[in-house]
């Protein structure tokens, strides 16, 4: 079957090559895809004009379409493809918005009774100042939309999460959503599901901060690890029961037909799992760890949960004992200030990692990459055991030629 990828960043990448691994894949149309899949000889990279030209290349084409990054739920190429009758990896519109309005979200939350945060949602200046006056725990503040990183404040004391919030009203409108701060260790869980059924897709440890201690500004991601080191069999038990059943049962209670990959961020407290917020996607870097360690047929699984046949049911699907460590190596100052034009050579070197890379192009007259994201590509190895996956990548980031790029030193060290 021909699949299409929609996306352009690391992630994609990943997916192009977990993908031609399936033996039902003839090719891969990468839309708008980057350079970097050219490595993948049955990719083929279409540029992205609008959802009535994707759809007409799709037609009659296409057997499958997975989209990487939610920009494609919240813009309506999900449902145009569906309605299109192409089988689609990636919720419609209405049923992204557990991901796209973080109010859905937590509306859903709470209706569903799936445990997340002490959570206010406000509208105005005086709904603020009541909230903060009943619930002075608040230090989250999110605005509801997308807004590339921007929209999240984590503060230390009352006045600096009131200062936020007030400053976001402004800036984003309402509604905003103010929440506890929980204390405990990150882990982000996958699932893929039909809608009726679902399948585990393993967990992560993701860095999100850019500096090594996991300090300094907040990121899209500078490395993962999968499986989570922090999840034990209890907790993977409570996972499922408190959460994914009643987000897929309060789906279907809800009317909203969500096919396609669920990433659950979660914060392990000492009063057991709760809901941070919801990825309508596979995260990224998480995607890189996770279907490097995927060992099955990934297109043939991807394509029955798109048709609403998933038959294998619950439990973790075709994952080995293998740990998997994901590097993200940056433009040096990311995500504030970048640098000058980073290099990044010495591909040919790299022995026993894969290499992702992010948006990027090639001139003609040379050979270098040039890339238009602050992440520049994903450095992924697989080990038997997580220290034998962080040795690999760490060894073959050594053997790179790289300037005016920073990456983190600690990724996958078991005490972060
Ligand atoms: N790594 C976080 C994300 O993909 O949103």
């Amino acid at each position: 079957m021909n699949i299409l990828v929609l996306g352009s960043g690391a992630r994609e990448h990943s997916m192009v090559y977990a993908l031609a691994r399936s033996p039902s894949v003839h090719q891969i149309i990468a839309c708008p895809g980057n350079v970097g899949m050219s490595s993948t000889g049955i990719c083929k990279r279409v540029p992205f004009r609008d959802n009535s030209e994707l759809v007409r290349l799709c037609k009659d084409t296409v057997a499958l379409a997975v989209v990487g990054s939610s920009k494609f739920v919240e813009d309506g190429t999900v449902d145009a493809l569906v309605l299109a009758g192409i089988p689609v990896i990636g919720p419609a519109e209405d049923a992204g918005r557990i991901e796209t309005s973080k109010a859905f979200a937590a509306k859903f939350m709470a209706r569903h009774h799936i445990p997340s945060p002490r959570t206010h949602i406000v509208v105005n200046a005086a709904e603020i100042e009541a909230a903060f006056g009943s619930d002075p725990k608040i230090r989250v503040v999110k605005c509801d939309g997308f807004s590339h990183g921007a929209g999240v404040v984590v503060a230390e004391t009352l006045e600096e999460a009131k200062a936020a919030a007030v400053k976001f009203l402004k800036r984003h409108g309402a509604p905003l959503i103010l929440q506890e701060r929980l204390e405990g260790v990150e882990c982000s869980y996958t699932i893929l599901t039909d809608g009726q059924q679902w399948v585990s897709f393993s967990s992560c440890r993701d860095y999100k901060r850019a500096d090594d201690g996991e300090v300094g500004p907040t990121t899209g991601g500078m490395g993962a690890v999968s499986p989570s080191p922090d999840l034990t069999p209890e907790l993977d038990r409570k996972i499922i029961e408190s959460i994914v059943e009643p987000v897929v049962c309060g789906m279907k209670d809800d009317n909203l037909l969500y096919r396609g990959f669920l990433s659950i961020q979660l914060m392990l407290t000492p009063l057991g799992p709760r809901v941070l917020e919801f990825n309508a996607r596979l995260g990224d870097p998480e995607t890189q760890s996770i279907l490097t360690r995927f060992r099955g047929d990934l297109a043939g699984l991807l394509k029955d949960c798109a048709m609403g046949c998933l038959t294998s049911v619950g439990s973790e699907v075709a994952f080995g004992r293998h740990a998997a460590v994901s590097v993200v190596v940056a433009r040096e100052g990311y995500p504030d200030n970048e640098a000058e034009e980073p290099v990044v050579r010495g591909f040919e070197r790299v022995r026993d990692s894969l290499v992702f890379f992010s948006n990027c192009r090639r001139s003609d007259d040379s050979e270098d990459y040039r890339f238009k994201s602050g992440r520049l590509i994903s450095v992924t190895a697989v080990g038997e055991t997580l220290d034998e996956a962080r040795d690999k990548c760490y060894k073959d980031i050594a053997r790179l030629e790289l300037g005016n790029v920073k990456y983190r030193r600690d990724i996958g060290l078991i005490d972060q």
